[in-house]
């Protein structure tokens, strides 16, 4: 079939046939579509959504398009955890030591920063000498000898959805929730780990805010990847203000390894907590909240991140010392009035990070790992006047900055409840998986 007899199909609305998928993709990666030819399809699918079968053999396309590591023929229980992003969301540098330190592996293959959130890779490399690049056979060392790999897709994964992915971003489609599904899993199920739990963030720090759409995205990807052989079940958690009490790129390194001591803020470690459990569940083994403390406090989940911190490259320096520096000038966020904190607006609070120099305001551009910000607060705390409500950590003084992130928290008279940590769960919908 023809290209245009495929898009004029998608067109008008019709669910298109394994192999009309399967010509996009190819068209894809082979260059044998035009750009235009792609981005008629993606419109056409942002328009008219795709069915769940067209959802699955996309997503199975674009992973099929490139390497697979089928990592689970040589490692029993491999487990892997994405989290749709979020503003101070460290639980990956937190969830991945301390699954393994329970006995069960995990490979977590991890973006870059998107908008106004930080991505793991990013973090990461605050480390001084860490590098995120591996491959195949260095992952499988780093799963034997320890049990962590956490690195960053290769160019030879999922290349369809390099191709798609920048179309999308000129064309006003990465928000259409199956190609979102499809962008992600057909990166996630290359390295082939057995089971994968996904936190779908909501809140205005979230990247699908509304919780009912970002439940349709959990089930649709909850339900592509079980269908693609992979065990997987999603945990809706809260993005409605920063999770834990730090954002920002070296100083959420810091705040990991403090979890890691057993010192973590009570709402990051629940959100970690909830998901080990479920990952955990996915594989048939019954982690308890004991079994998970004292992976913590026998320092085992620490010894673990050293490790692996190691085996990727970080100084010996730093591994003996593991400090970071934070940006030198300091500006309380001084409460303006009294009241309740009713809402916070956390993705204007991200934004600020990244205008502050502490995200990428181009693609391309160097991150300041030390800006950050201290969040003190929770939502539905009573709060005094001139109450610090946190502290930016800047390069330079900057007040407009500070009132702009002031502005973010809304007080206000009426007392409101705390949002729900963990406020539902998507299970598999295939039966048996
Ligand atoms: N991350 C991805 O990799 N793809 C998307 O579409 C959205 C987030």
């Amino acid at each position: 079939m023809l290209p245009f007899e495929i898009l004029a199909r998608k067109r008008d609305g019709h669910c298109l046939s394994g192999d009309e998928i399967a010509a996009v993709v190819s068209g894809a990666s082979d260059g044998s579509w035009s750009d235009a030819q792609l981005a008629a399809f993606l419109m056409a699918a942002a328009i008219h959504q795709l069915e769940p079968s067209e959802t699955r053999q996309l997503t199975e396309g674009m992973l099929r398009s490139g390497e697979e590591w089928r990592l689970r023929d040589e490692v029993p229980n491999l487990c892997d955890k994405h989290s749709t992003g979020g503003v101070g969301d460290k639980v990956s540098l937190v969830l991945s030591p301390l699954v393994a330190a329970c006995g069960l592996p995990v490979v977590m293959l991890t973006g870059r920063g998107l908008g106004h959130t930080g991505g793991t890779a990013d973090k990461l490399e605050a480390i001084p000498g860490l590098t995120m690049d591996f491959d195949r056979e260095h992952c499988l060392d780093m799963l034997h000898d320890n049990g962590v790999a956490i690195g960053v897709a290769t160019a030879e994964i999922a290349p369809a959805d390099k191709r798609l992915y920048a179309i999308r971003d000129q064309t006003g489609t990465v928000e259409s929730l199956p190609l979102i599904t499809a962008s992600i899993l057909s990166k996630k199920l290359a390295t082939g780990a057995s089971s994968l739990v996904l936190d779908v963030k909501t809140g205005s720090g979230a990247f699908i805010p509304d919780p009912v759409r970002a439940e349709q995205l959990a089930t649709m990807m909850v339900a592509a990847a079980n269908e693609l052989g992979c065990h997987t079940s999603a945990l809706l958690t809260d993005m409605s203000q920063p999770l834990g009490r730090w954002v920002g790129h070296a100083a959420e390194v810091l705040e990991s390894l403090e979890c890691l001591r057993g010192e973590g803020p009570d709402d990051l470690m629940g959100v970690v907590s909830a998901l080990s459990v479920e990952v955990a569940a996915l594989e048939g083994v019954d982690l308890s909240e004991e079994d998970l403390g004292e992976a913590l406090t026998s320092g085992r989940a620490y010894e673990k991140f050293l490790r692996w911190a190691r085996a990727q490259g970080a100084d010996e320096r730093w591994l003996e010392d593991p400090k970071l520096d934070l940006a030198p000038v300091e500006v309380d966020l001084l409460a303006p009035r009294s009241g309740y904190l009713q809402a916070v607006d956390t993705r204007t609070l991200g934004f600020s990070l990244v205008e502050a120099g502490g995200g990428r305001a181009r693609p391309g551009a160097q991150i300041d790992m030390g800006v950050a910000l201290r969040y003190d607060v929770r939502i539905g705390e009573p709060i005094e006047a001139g109450q610090a409500l946190g502290r930016l950590y800047l390069r330079h003084p900057n007040d407009r900055l500070r009132d702009k992130v002031l502005s973010c928290f809304a007080l206000g008279d009426d007392e409101v409840e705390p949002p729900a940590l963990v406020q539902r769960r998507v299970g598999p919908t295939v039966p048996g998986a």
